[in-house]
């Protein structure tokens, strides 16, 4: 296992070279993602701050439009993204339709992206993330989007808080990394993560409990029971970023209003249950294995559920 402190890029590379048959290009995508979350952590930090300097006609001190983060998040993953080359379409969940980058022509990869999660906490200073998913091209299309979860090459996330922090994985194991700004480099600080068997918090929007079916009401009741504790931000990235490290369940399901939940399948569920799964722990629909569900569409979305394998083996008892 790689020393903590290893620098993302060794790492990856490090990681190649264990697949004799690797060409490479996978772990060059995953530099073009490190360097688009580089870009967007330093404008988080600055979120506050351009808000004011751009409050007085709008512009910045560099003359240029302030922007929302989400949609300034999503310009730099696009443009990023699209200008490495090793990515033939991209999804985001800015924008209606896949990107087909003029220079991803001979790109291997697809990949979809939230590219600013719990954007509604950017205005009251609590964390904030991206989420990214990748495939493997198929035939080209739009369909190349519809590939299960199990079929990812890589999913990760950065999580932007206390400090910056890129979790991913390419399918052997789990490995954080914590951005150093003095040096601007991605250390290993979270080699082989793994979720405790069995946890003490669940994490969920209890405001909906009137509208969730009544196996659901009934294990949280019981989860008080049984003396858990709640957390819940709001942010995905952040609940399940604590969820990875404590264990426990993060839970978004469907209810009355939202019968399929609200999350989305292809850059939101999908690519955390990967992780969660690569960690030890259980993602579940309720009815199906989140990595099984076979996507229809590019913004779809699904009931979440996840965590360490005790608590979604009896919240699958309940249901
Ligand atoms: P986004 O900011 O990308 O639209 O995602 C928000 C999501 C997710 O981060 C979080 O788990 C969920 O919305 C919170 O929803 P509620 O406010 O309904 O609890
Ligand atoms: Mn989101
Ligand atoms: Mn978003």
């Amino acid at each position: 296992m790689a020393a903590i402190g290893t620098d993302l890029n060794r790492f990856i590379l490090e990681e190649e070279r264990r697949y004799p048959n690797a060409t490479g290009s996978l772990s060059l995508a995953l530099t073009a993602l490190e360097t688009a979350a580089k870009i967007i952590a330093s404008h988080v930090r600055m979120a506050g701050l351009a808000d004011i300097l751009g409050m007085a006609g709008r512009t910045n001190i560099q003359g240029e439009e302030v922007q929302k983060l989400d949609v300034l998040s999503n310009e730099i993953m696009v443009q990023h993204l699209s200008d490495s080359g090793y990515f033939y379409a991209l999804a985001s969940e800015e924008l209606e339709e896949p990107v087909f980058p003029e220079k991803g022509k001979d790109g291997k990869y697809i990949i979809a992206f939230d590219p600013l999660d719990g954007s509604s906490n950017i205005d009251v200073n609590v964390n904030i993330g991206t989420i990214f998913s990748i495939h493997r091209k198929t035939h080209g299309g739009v369909e190349d989007f519809f590939q299960q979860g199990d079929r990812q090459v890589a999913a990760g996330y950065i999580v932007y808080g206390s400090s910056t922090m890129l979790v991913y994985s390419t399918g052997a194991g789990v490995n954080g990394f914590t951005l150093d700004p003095s040096v601007g480099l991605f250390l290993l600080s979270h080699p082989g993560m793994r979720l405790p068997e069995r946890g003490k918090t669940y994490s969920l929007n209890e405001s909906n409990y009137p509208g969730w079916e009544e196996g659901l009401r009934r294990y949280v009741d019981h989860l008080k029971e049984e003396g858990y504790t709640s957390r819940y931000i709001g942010s995905m990235v952040a609940d399940v970023h604590r969820t990875l490290i404590k264990g426990g369940i993060f839970c978004y399901p469907s209810d009355h209003k939202n019968r399929e939940g609200k999350l989305r399948l292809l850059y939101e569920a999908s690519p955390m249950a990967f992780l969660v799964e690569q960690a030890g722990g259980m993602a579940t629909t309720g009815k199906e294995e989140i990595l099984k569900v076979r996507p229809k569409a590019l913004h779809q979305r699904v009931p979440v559920f996840l965590g360490s394998r005790r608590e979604i083996e009896e919240l699958l008892r309940f249901l």
